[in-house]
């Protein structure tokens, strides 16, 4: 299998991280500059919506999103699912979308900032996106109590908002009002999966 990746995107450590987690071998990784602006040549015969995460399947076939790609290779995981087949699967897939979207929101504010000529910068549209970014955290710090040690998909995508937040956002004080959230990102840097994948430019 090979993925298409880059080693600063949010939604490719969620797969990267499930990879690890699930003992996964033999996924060759190919770096992929991506740019809203300049779409990469060979990952658009892959994807159409030219994005990363991409993984091709051993039958050539190419899947995406980050969502199906991991739901494809926990389907591999020979260990305990990182996606529950039982009552838990919604709780869960419900946690991966809310990590998505601020994931989303805080990808868009990032390309604001990197990418898009100041002079057509447009700070209400910003700040309609840290609304997002907020009240997810805020929901994240409601329910990360009761996580406990679970770390399934939901969890995972958790690790990745805080991890890109740190990374892109490091003036956000997103610890400030989140203690839990906090000391439980403190705490998932621990796990292999976790610090092998930290984000990098
Ligand atoms: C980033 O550089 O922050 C980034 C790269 C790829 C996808 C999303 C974000």
């Amino acid at each position: 299998m090979r993925l298409w990746h880059n080693p600063a995107s949010p939604f490719v450590r969620k797969v990267r991280i499930v990879i690890r987690e699930s003992h996964l071998q033999g996924i060759e990784e190919i770096n992929t500059p991506v740019s809203p602006v300049n779409p990469h040549a060979e990952l658009a015969t892959k994807n159409p919506l030219v994005k990363i995460p991409a993984l091709q399947m051993d039958d050539g076939a190419v899947l995406y999103d980050s969502s199906v790609i991991c739901e494809y290779l926990d389907t591999l995981n020979p260990g305990p699912k990182l996606i529950p087949a039982d009552g838990a699967r919604w709780h869960a897939l419900r946690l991966q979308s809310l990590c998505d979207g601020i994931l989303d929101a805080a990808v868009l504010c990032r390309y604001e900032g990197a990418v898009r000529p100041e002079a057509l910068r447009w700070q209400s549209w910003i700040d309609g996106q840290f609304v997002k970014i907020r009240n997810g955290l805020d929901a994240l710090e409601r329910e990360v109590a009761s996580w406990g040690d679970t770390f399934q998909i939901g969890q995972i995508g958790a690790a990745c908002v805080t991890g890109y937040l740190d990374f892109r956002f490091a003036s956000e004080p997103w610890r400030e009002s989140r203690p839990q959230l906090a000391a439980w990102h403190q705490r998932t840097l621990s796990r292999a999966s976790v610090s092998a994948t930290i984000p990098s430019a």
